[in-house]
């Protein structure tokens, strides 16, 4: 059976980078894991008040979707030196009610990006402490960051520089043996 992986992007515009390289990814990974783009946009922002039985709708979906994952690969966008918002509500939503925590001890990949220099560089560490709490085994090697990355894909999300591909293949390759030892 294959490895069932949850690709949560960072981004919920529709013409985003972050998910074109996440489109890429489930066609560049190997036939024994299966990436599956899990939304994260319907979520209601994160209320301690929905703990216990006032769960939306859109947080039972979410969390039971992804509990089904084994592992998570994250592909995400800065704004403002940081991770977007509808990135952490997630990651708060995922990790409530206390102990049933969607997201520990499952292994994690990051993926940063910026039509920038920076590259994500600020979002995919914040993202890394939050994994660190959340209990993710994240992927310490390759790093990956993504700079400039319109003058790596198409508007069509076909990625135009093979050094691009390369890399996400590397990236990925890394992670199925990160996620190998780790299950
Ligand atoms: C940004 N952007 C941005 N870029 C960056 O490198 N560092 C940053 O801190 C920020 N901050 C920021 C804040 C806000 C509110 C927005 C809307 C944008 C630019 C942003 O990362 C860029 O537009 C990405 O292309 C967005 O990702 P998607 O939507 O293409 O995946």
């Amino acid at each position: 059976m294959k490895h069932k992986i949850g690709v949560i992007v960072g981004s919920l515009r529709e013409a985003s980078f972050s998910k074109r390289f996440a489109k890429n990814l489930i066609e560049l990974a190997s036939d024994e894991f299966e990436l599956e783009i899990v939304p994260i946009g319907d979520l209601p922002l994160f209320n301690e008040d929905f703990d216990g039985d006032k769960a939306p709708e859109a947080y039972n979906e979410f969390r039971s979707k992804m509990k089904e994952k084994q592992g998570f690969i994250f592909v995400t966008p800065e704004y403002n030196r940081s991770m977007p918002g509808c990135l952490k509500n997630a990651m708060d939503v995922g990790s409530r009610p206390k102990g049933q925590s969607i997201w520990a001890g499952k292994p994690g990949m990051v993926i940063s990006l910026s039509q920038g220099n920076m590259s994500g560089f600020g979002a995919n560490h914040h993202l890394r402490q939050v994994l660190v709490n959340l209990n993710v085994p994240t992927m310490p090697q390759p790093e990956i960051y993504l700079a400039k990355v319109q003058e790596m894909v198409d508007a069509e999300g076909n990625i135009t520089n093979p050094k691009t591909t390369e890399l996400l293949q590397k990236g990925l390759d890394s992670y199925a043996n990160w996620f190998k030892k780790l299950s």
